[in-house]
C-alpha cells in the first residue's frame, strides 16, 4: 500500500477493518505459495480475525482458492460472528486438549496465535500451561507442516534507548512470567522443528496498533480521561496491525528447521513524552507526565525485517493523527491496555 491511498482518518470499525485486510501486490503474490487449507489456531483474539479476512481476500485477488479454517475456543462469539459473516469456516478448539485438535483438517500451513498475557502475575499457570502445551500439542498434530508462530519482544531483556534495540541473534533475557513463558513458547517450536522436521517462523512482534488497542492507544486514553502518563518506560516501537498482518502472511516462505527468528515493528524508537505530546496537541487536550525516563526501555531491531519485507507503509506520525481523531469521537477500544508501562514484568 502507498501511503497516498492512506485515508486522513478512519470513521467507523467498517473502515477499520476495511483498512486492515486490504492486501498489498506483494501479499497478493505471496498468498500463491501458501496450499489450502491454512489453519490459524488462535483465530479469536484480538488479531486473528483481521489476519483471516486478509488472508481471504489476497487469494482471492490472486486467484487462488485458499480455504482457511479459522480455529480457537471463541470465547469472544463477536470474533466468530465477524469471521463467518466473511465466509470463513471456524472451529471451536481448545488445543490443550489433544482429542479435541483432532477436528481440524490435515495442512501444511500453519498460523499459530495462541497466547496468554495478561493476569499472568497474580494467577501464572494458565500463561504457563497455553505458551507451552499449546505449542507442543499444535507442533505433534501438524508435524511437518510450515508453522508461522507469533512470538513477542518481551523475550529480550531491556536495552538501552539509543541503542536501536535488540536484534533476533541477541541473548533472550525475559524479565517476568510472561516474558519466560513466551521464551519457553519459542523453544517449544525449535524442539519440534528439530525432531519432525517441522519448518517454523517465530515472529517476535512489538506493538501492535489498530485503533482500538496499542500503545498510543493508551497514551490516548489516558489524555482524555486526564490521567497522569508515566514515562518512566519511557519508550517504545510501534507499527500499524495491518502492516505486521501483511508481513505474518508473507512469512511462510522464510520457515526453515532450525525456525527462522524475525523482529516485526517499526525502525524507529518512539519517545512516550513526544508522541504523547503530538496527541495532546491533535486532541486539543493538556497532559500531564509523572516520573522520569528510564535509560533502558523494551526495543527491538527492525533492520531484518525491513530488509526482507520493506519499511512498513504506514507511518507512526498516521497513526497517532487516526488515534487521536478516533479518541476524540468516542470511538471503540477493546479495553485491553497493553501494560507497556510494566518495568517489572508483571502483567
Ligand atoms: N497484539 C500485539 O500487539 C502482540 C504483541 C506481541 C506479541 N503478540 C503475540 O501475537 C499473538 C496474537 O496476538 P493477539 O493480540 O491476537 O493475542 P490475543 O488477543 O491474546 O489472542 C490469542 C487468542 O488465542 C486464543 N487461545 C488462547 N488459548 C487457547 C486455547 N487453549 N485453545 C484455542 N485458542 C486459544 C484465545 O482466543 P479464544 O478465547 O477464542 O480461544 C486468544 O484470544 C499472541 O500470542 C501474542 O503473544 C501480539
Amino acid at each position: 500500500m502507498n501511503t497516498t491511498t492512506l485515508p486522513d482518518e478512519i470513521r467507523s470499525e467498517e473502515e477499520l477493518e476495511e483498512l486492515l485486510t486490504r492486501p498489498t501486490d506483494a501479499l497478493i503474490q505471496a498468498i500463491r505459495g501458501v496450499e489450502s487449507p491454512l489453519v490459524i489456531l488462535g483465530a479469536g483474539g484480538k488479531m486473528g480475525p483481521s489476519l483471516a479476512v486478509l488472508a481471504a481476500r489476497a487469494a482471492e485477488c490472486a486467484g487462488h482458492p485458499l480455504k482457511i479454517v479459522a480455529a480457537s475456543r471463541f470465547t469472544n462469539d463477536s470474533a466468530r460472528q465477524l469471521l463467518e459473516a466473511r465466509g470463513i469456516r471456524t472451529v471451536s478448539v481448545d488445543i490443550l486438549d489433544r482429542s479435541q485438535l483432532k477436528q481440524l483438517p490435515d495442512t501444511t500451513n500453519v498460523l499459530y496465535l495462541v497466547g496468554l498475557k495478561f493476569g499472568s502475575s497474580t494467577n501464572p499457570v494458565p500463561t504457563w500451561i497455553t505458551n507451552t502445551l499449546g505449542p507442543i500439542t499444535a507442533a505433534q498434530r501438524f508435524a511437518g507442516a510450515r508453522f508461522v508462530a507469533l512470538s513477542t519482544g518481551n523475550v529480550y531483556p531491556f536495552t538501552p534507548t539509543d541503542s536501536g534495540g535488540s536484534r533476533e541473534s541477541d541473548r533472550l533475557d525475559p524479565v517476568g512470567e510472561y516474558a519466560c513463558a513466551a521464551v519457553a513458547r519459542e523453544r517449544m517450536f525449535e524442539y519440534f522443528a528439530d525432531k519432525d522436521q517441522t519448518p517454523c517462523t517465530l515472529v517476535r512482534l512489538n506493538y501492535a496498533h489498530d485503533l482500538r488497542y496499542g500503545v498510543i492507544s493508551d497514551l490516548a486514553q489516558r489524555i482524555i480521561m486526564e490521567r497522569p502518563i508515566d514515562v518512566t518506560m519511557g519508550h517504545f516501537n510501534a507499527i500499524w496491525q495491518g502492516d505486521a498482518n501483511d508481513v505474518i502472511l508473507r512469512c511462510f516462505e522464510l520457515c526453515s528447521v532450525p525456525p527462522s527468528r524475525l523482529n516485526l515493528t517499526s525502525s524507529e524508537t518512539f519517545s512516550v513524552r513526544d508522541v504523547a505530546g503530538q496527541l495532546s496537541e491533535l486532541m486539543g487536550k493538556s497532559v500531564r507526565f509523572v516520573g522520569g525516563e528510564s535509560e533502558c526501555a523494551l526495543l527491538s531491531n527492525a533492520s531484518q525485517c525491513v530488509k526482507q519485507f520493506g519499511q512498513p507503509a504506514t507511518p507512526v506520525s498516521k497513526l497517532i493523527q487516526w488515534i487521536a481523531a478516533w479518541t476524540l469521537r468516542g470511538g471503540k477500544t477493546l479495553g485491553k491496555p497493553t501494560g507497556f508501562e510494566s518495568r517489572d514484568g508483571r502483567f
